[in-house]
Formats: C-alpha cells, sequence, structure tokens
C-alpha cells in the first residue's frame, strides 16, 4: 500500500515539474560529476598506454566503462570530474587499492590490494588522460 502511495506521490511530483524538463535533466548530469576545479598537468602518452595496458588485464572492465555508466561511472566522467595533477591521481590510487563507495552513488567498488601504488597510479593518470 505505502509502495502505491509513493508511486502516486512521485507521479504527482512528476507531473508539477513537467514545464522545464530539459533544465531539469542537464542539472542532474552536473551534479552526478560534480567538477572540482584545478591545475591540469598532461599525461605522457607511454604512461597513458601503459595504463590502459594494466587496465585491460585487471578487472576493472567488468564495472566500468569508458563512455557509460555501469556499476561504476564512467572512466569519462571520472576525468571530466578530477583535475589531473598528483594529488588527485594519487588520492584516486590509494581508492582503487582500498575500494570504497560514497563518491558517486551507491554502489561499492571491490578493493584491489594485490596492486602497486605505481600500478594504481598509472590506471589512474590513463582514466585521467580522458579528460577533453
Ligand atoms: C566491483 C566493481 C568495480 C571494479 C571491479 C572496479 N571498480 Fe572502480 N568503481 C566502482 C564503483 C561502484 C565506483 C564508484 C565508487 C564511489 O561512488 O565512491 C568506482 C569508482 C572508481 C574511480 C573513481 C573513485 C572516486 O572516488 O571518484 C576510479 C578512479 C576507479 N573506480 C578505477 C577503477 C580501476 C582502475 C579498476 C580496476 C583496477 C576498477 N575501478 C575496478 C566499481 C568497480
Amino acid at each position: 500500500m505505502l509502495f502505491f502511495g509513493c508511486l502516486l506521490f512521485a507521479t504527482f511530483y512528476l507531473l508539477s515539474c513537467n514545464n522545464k524538463p530539459e533544465q531539469k535533466n542537464s542539472r542532474k548530469t552536473i551534479d552526478y560529476i560534480r567538477q572540482i576545479p584545478g591545475i591540469n598537468d598532461s599525461i605522457p602518452d607511454e604512461v597513458a598506454e601503459k595504463g590502459k595496458v594494466l587496465i585491460a588485464y585487471s578487472d576493472c572492465y567488468t564495472c566500468h566503462k569508458i563512455n557509460q555508466r555501469s556499476v561504476g561511472p564512467a572512466f569519462n566522467d571520472i576525468a571530466k570530474r578530477y583535475p589531473v595533477n598528483k594529488v588527485y591521481i594519487e588520492m584516486l590510487a590509494r581508492k582503487v587499492i582500498m575500494g570504497g563507495s560514497r563518491s558517486w552513488g551507491y554502489p561499492v567498488m571491490d578493493p584491489h590490494p594485490k596492486l602497486s601504488f605505481e600500478e594504481a597510479k598509472t590506471m589512474v593518470a590513463y582514466i585521467l588522460s580522458m579528460k577533453k
């Protein structure tokens, strides 16, 4: 019964803000990415190449896609959020090793304890090199 009540409420809610659906959508996308301002360094091609290979041989693509949200956020979206520099690369590399959640939504990233810090940083460098 509660479920139907919620459904009814949701329907009314959606109908009541029907007048500006496009604006609402674009705001939602920006909230999801929450771009962080900062200085961008460039990633050397050979580092990005190495990161690409490391990622291909790991389990990352079971939960991540390049262009599309899957279990985890799209690599493109991660690249959009974070500035490309040492601070963020190290922070994200630690997160890949430790696993975690709450920064993009509910699902949890498994920890990757077998990756070295260097490998994780190289992988993250490849992901952030997708920043346009
Ligand atoms: C079991 C599924 C899963 C696997 C496997 C996985 N991820 Fe994730 N990843 C996630 C989820 C879910 C999130 C979002 C976590 C959050 O909201 O904080 C995420 C987030 C990330 C982030 C962004 C972290 C942040 O705090 O913004 C990076 C970078 C990342 N993953 C890299 C990787 C790499 C590299 C691999 C392979 C070594 C990998 N992931 C494997 C599910 C996974």
